[in-house]
């Protein structure tokens, strides 16, 4: 029975051209300035995300943390919707590694917006900490791929700025925030004074995220990514693919999306409730099929069907690259065994 992956879509393989690219990649040493494709692909990401500089770090989780870093000293408060990948599911690594104190926001569905910002931030008083950055998320991951508009981005960044704040954006799949909404990527990262987005999800790339900004800002975030450990030697290897990646995987992505409907629309008729997909992110209630989120995931990995636990009694389906739609209905008719 062929093993039907809806678990994340960074199982996506890299396609045939980019193993072509990665072999056949010049290359150099990138902590001495001297890779000539990684300097291609930052070219062409700044240039994408209408910023000054671009930096290809090795994953999101890296993109975000050194961009928190680059804001923020020890001691400061960063704002965080509260189902944001960064506070969930990256180890805490902007308490442990930048000394941030993460400030919740708890939203409907990932769009924080101005009124409760202006409400969560503090005048300034000697006990506490200083409000330096706020992250925002699109798509948004645990709301299932919510997809925010540029007003949603655009609004709570204005108020940020206002606030003598800086604004990261966590745009791991902002490709398919921009595809939902048919609006430039830029109109988005204008907004934004960093920007991570990632190579490795919807685009299919093997490794690595970009993170982008001004200049100035650009040469703390090099020296942190440094730091980290980050700094790679013939990293063109990894880059070509990436760059492949940014050029051509972008317009596909609007399959997954489709994919992610149909899915819906089929779990949906055998009475699962699903958060209605935008992107291609499914996120199915297992309430009333299942005994726990646990119990979901082992059942449909007994019908060769892969899916993420994504907390109590819900689990992610996610449409990506190796899912088209004969997949699906390939899906929807084994779990449709269950209710027999
Ligand atoms: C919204 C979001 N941000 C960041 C990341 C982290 O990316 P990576 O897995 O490359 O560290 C992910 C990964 O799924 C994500 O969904």
């Amino acid at each position: 029975m062929e093993y039907l992956d809806f678990r994340s879509d960074t199982v996506t393989k890299p396609t045939e051209e980019m193993r072509e690219a990665a072999r056949s990649a010049v290359v150099g040493d990138d902590v001495w300035g001297d890779d000539p494709t990684v300097q291609e692909l930052e070219a062409y990401a700044a240039d994408l995300l209408g910023k000054e500089e671009a930096m290809f770090v090795a994953s999101g989780t890296m993109g975000n943390v050194v961009s928190v870093l680059s804001q923020t000293n020890p001691g400061d408060e960063v704002f965080l919707e509260a189902d944001s990948h960064i506070y969930h599911y990256e180890v805490g690594g902007i308490s442990a590694l930048a000394g941030a104190i993460p400030h919740l926001i708890r939203t409907e569905y990932g769009n924080v917006t101005s009124k409760q910002l202006t409400q969560e931030i503090r005048s300034e008083n000697i006990h506490f900490p200083h409000p330096s950055l706020i992250c925002l998320e699109n798509t948004h991951n645990r709301h299932g791929g919510t997809a925010l508009s540029v007003s949603e981005v655009a609004s709570p960044a204005k108020t940020a700025h206002d606030h003598g704040m800086r604004v990261h954006l966590d745009g791991a799949r902002l490709f398919n925030a921009s595809l939902y909404h048919n609006v430039d990527v830029k109109e988005y990262t204008k907004h934004a004074d960093t920007v991570q987005i990632c190579l490795s999800k919807g685009l299919s790339a093997p490794i690595g995220s970009i993170v982008a900004s001004d200049k100035d800002t650009m040469k703390i975030a090099r020296k942190k990514r440094k730091m980290l450990g980050g700094g790679m030697r013939q990293v063109g290897i990894i880059a070509a693919p990436g760059l492949v990646a940014l050029r051509d995987m972008r317009d596909r992505l609007i399959e997954d999306h489709r994919n992610a409907k149909k899915l819906g629309d089929g779990l949906k008729s055998l009475g699962y409730e699903v958060i209605e997909p935008q992107t291609n992110i499914l996120v199915v209630s297992t309430r009333g099929k299942f005994a726990s989120t646990e119990e979901a995931v082992k059942v449909y990995e007994s019908l060769g069907i892969g899916v993420a636990a994504f907390g109590i009694n819900r689990v992610r389906f996610t449409t990506h690259r190796h899912i088209d739609k004969h997949i699906v209905s390939e899906v929807i008719s084994r779990i449709s065994q269950l209710e027999k």
